[in-house]
């Protein structure tokens, strides 16, 4: 027997449908060959020959997927942020990344970043890089050798990068691209590439039409940002005056996936219908980053509206405008602008509810990966063993208050075990 089979004995939560979280106090949770078999109030017979792990009072939930998070920005998350979006960018962002020319920077930088990702909530993870080859090749070694599973793109950008964070032409950014390819074929097993183009105002339309045929050469995933920004919105209509919207002008490139081959796009804070409507089309994911949007006064993202036009979403950090990596400090930020977004935006648009964010943080987003962010029979196991016992308490509490407790005193709530696909990726120091 392999050692990704075994039983997990705790307080166990997850989604049984977008609307509904199921608990089991003291249940049983069994794992075979990194499968998971189903949660159990009583052990079922066939498996009590496999070793049991008691974790008494702590609660298990499933790892999180962090849709869109931008690996070299880590190191200055939290600063500079009075700008908005397209200052933002040029004052603190593109330098930063320029940075990662140099592989000593990028080494070390990366290890912060890794490191974290590593002890956060996070399982499963959609990276940025740099358009840098080296430095993007660095950071897939790194995320290998944690055991998340993760798809990484080294970024495209051919136009408006500033001093040394621009491709020389369409040409350049392509062959790069296929050497970057080349370089890491066949050499990770959870590490995945994806095409990256950074946004319409940093790629040519020669870059953006050479990415949507590569993409379909070669069967691979897109991510990029859309409708993030007004001042974005209104530089891409300059920029492709013939696109109806934003998200037609990723499709006139052939960007926007299929559903077999999603695309995920960053923010939608401001997609309309049209836009919904390519959105879902297509297949897209949408990256829904609350903390961002907020962060830099990009707006709200109407999640509301998006899920029940039945679009893909799943919750991103987008470190460095998100502040944090942490996934259910996100969670808690999620359901805060949504609120406001009713309150004051549109009272028809009714508030998330506790059990859709904990749904679009495990399985929304974790569906981007297969059968992964839930501990329905034949999912992945990724799992998480929280240790909640310092959020103090007069009364006994359910499970479904602990897990929502959890999300409103994060800090309260410190993870003891980690587990993707049954291999436990982290354990915490007592
Ligand atoms: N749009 C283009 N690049 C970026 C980025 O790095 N972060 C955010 N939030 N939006 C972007
Ligand atoms: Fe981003």
């Amino acid at each position: 027997m392999k050692k990704e089979s075994f039983v997990l004995r705790g307080g166990i939560a997850f989604s049984e449908s977008q609307n509904s979280i199921i608990t089991y106090y003291r249940g049983y949770l069994v794992c075979v060959d990194g499968i998971c078999k189903g949660a159990f109030t009583e052990l079922p017979e066939e498996y009590k020959g496999l070793p049991l792990y008691d974790y008494g009072e702590r609660l298990i939930i499933p790892g999180m997927t962090d849709l869109h998070v931008h690996a070299p920005q880590y190191s200055f998350r939290g600063i500079g942020m009075d700008a908005e979006l397209l200052e933002w960018l040029s004052t603190y962002t593109f330098p930063e990344e320029a940075k990662y020319s140099n592989m000593d920077y990028a080494r070390h930088a990366y290890a912060f970043f890794t490191a974290d990702l590593r002890r956060c909530f996070t399982t499963r993870a959609v990276v940025f890089g740099t358009l840098h080859n080296e430095a993007t090749i660095e950071l897939m070694n790194q995320l290998e050798e944690t055991g998340l599973i993760t798809y990484v793109g080294k970024v495209n950008m051919d136009r408006n990068g500033g001093a040394g964070l621009e491709e020389e032409s369409a040409e350049t950014s392509l062959e790069h691209t296929r050497k970057w390819l080349e370089a890491i074929e066949d050499k990770y097993v959870n590490t995945k590439p994806i095409l990256t183009p950074r946004f319409i105002p940093s790629c040519s339309d020669e870059l953006m039409k050479g990415l949507g045929k590569l993409s379909a050469e070669k069967d691979l995933r897109i991510q990029s940002h859309l409708s993030e920004n007004h001042s974005e919105i209104a530089w891409v209509k300059e920029l492709v005056p013939e696109s109806t919207c934003y998200a037609n002008a990723y499709e006139m490139f052939d960007t926007m996936g299929t559903p077999e081959r999603p695309t995920i796009m960053a923010h939608c804070v401001h997609s309309d219908e049209r836009e919904m409507e390519i959105l879902k089309k297509h297949g897209a994911y949408i990256a829904h980053c609350a903390d961002s949007n907020m962060n830099l006064t990009s707006g709200i993202a109407p999640i509301r509206k998006f899920l029940d036009y039945g679009i893909n979403i799943g919750l991103a950090t987008d470190v460095a405008a998100g502040s944090s990596m942490n996934m259910v400090k996100t969670m808690l930020i999620t359901l805060q602008a949504s609120k406001m977004y009713y309150r004051l935006v549109d009272q028809n648009v009714k508030p998330l509810t506790f059990e859709e964010v904990f749904y679009l943080a495990t399985a929304g987003g974790g569906s981007y990966f297969g059968k992964v962010g839930t501990f329905k029979p034949g999912y992945d196991f990724d799992a998480l063993v929280i240790d909640d016992s310092k959020m103090f308490s007069m009364r006994d509490m359910s499970i479904r208050e602990r897990i929502e407790r959890m999300c409103y005193n994060d800090a309260d709530a410190f993870i003891k075990d980690k587990f993707v696909k049954g291999k436990k990726v982290f354990t915490a120091i007592d």
